[in-house]
């Protein structure tokens, strides 16, 4: 083969963002609206990676680049080879923002790698070899990141326990707004940790607390109860900010979506930067979400339908 493809696509936590690593369960769905593709070649002189996608960001965090480098290595050598390779990296996932654009690019280069070799690859091996490099870019990934750029449902995730993908049967919509920082999960993901250390009876609690309302909203999305969801994004943000993860750019965005209406807003993965999630009522309530969010500087917004059961972007 002359050129190995692989792809992945963001993620969008709905629930449960840093409590799932703690074992508590988290909520997500994949995010197809931001895709990533990796071609593969072999090349005479040294490894290369083009990735335009982490130009700019890889002087203020190398171990981007480092953990990328680490799934090349695995994944080399599971297939038992030792070639140079050029590795190209096309993404519209935005880096560090709380759509596993880490995670992602891991997925998409280790799937391209072994087209190129054409060898198979499990899905227990690639989530293997991303959570390896993840451990580099995240420090302790609960693994969800790799789970859900790579997987095409939705899933009720606790980490070390059997996969449960779950049905969505929730009629809304989902707006994500960007607001355009940079998120550095790793800080956040340490910082958290230092608060569950040193303050248990708080911190641990809130904690907990996120866990329930992840546990909570599996039946709320399971039996299309947009109101009651909303109530709890919104409660599972306050738990989040009192973590100390959000910032000021994603308290603005949302304050703006709450103020359009939405049924309920929180921040997505990480925080501390990065996106933000609005959920409304239908298509047209999501434009008037989405504008709010523009107005309040959003760098970019997403609407998402949830139609019943398929996700539509
Ligand atoms: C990052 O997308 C989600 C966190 O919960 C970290 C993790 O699950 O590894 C903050």
């Amino acid at each position: 083969m002359t050129q190995g493809i692989g792809y992945a696509h963001g993620k969008i936590i709905l629930m449960g963002e840093h409590a799932v690593v703690y074992g508590e369960p988290a909520v997500a769905i994949p995010f197809p609206a931001v895709k990533i593709k990796a071609t593969v070649e072999k090349n005479q002189g040294k490894t290369s990676i083009d990735c335009l996608f982490y130009k700019g960001l890889v002087d203020e965090m190398p171990e981007l680049l480092e953990s990328l480098h680490k799934a090349i290595d695995i994944s080399l050598q599971k297939i038992k080879k030792n070639d140079w390779l050029t590795i190209k990296i096309e993404s519209t996932i935005p880096a560090e923002r709380g759509m596993g654009s880490s995670a992602a690019v891991a997925v998409a280069v280790t799937r391209a790698i072994f087209d190129y070799y054409d060898c198979s690859l499990t899905d227990e091996q690639l989530l293997e070899i991303v959570n390896e490099a993840e451990k580099i870019a995240h420090g302790n990934p609960s693994g969800l990141d790799a789970l859900m750029t790579s997987s095409h449902v939705p899933y009720y995730y606790i980490k070390n326990q059997e996969l449960s993908p779950f049905d969505l049967n929730l009629h809304g919509v989902l707006v994500v707004g960007d607001t355009g920082i940079t998120g550095k999960t790793k800080e956040a993901v340490q910082d958290v940790a230092d608060k569950v250390k040193h303050s248990p009876e708080t911190y641990g609690a809130d904690i907990r607390a996120l866990g329930q309302l992840a546990r909570e909203s599996l039946y709320f999305l399971e039996n299309d109860l947009p109101e009651e969801l909303g109530k709890h994004m919104s409660a599972v943000h306050k738990l989040l900010r009192d973590l100390g993860v959000s910032s000021k750019e994603l308290e603005q965005l949302i304050t703006a979506a709450l103020s359009a209406g939405a049924l309920g807003a929180k921040l997505t993965g990480g925080g501390r930067g990065g996106c933000m999630i609005a959920l409304g009522k239908d298509k047209k309530h999501g434009i008037d979400i989405a504008q709010s969010l523009a107005n309040a500087g959003a760098a970019e917004t997403w609407i998402f339908e949830m139609n019943g059961g398929s996700i539509i972007d």
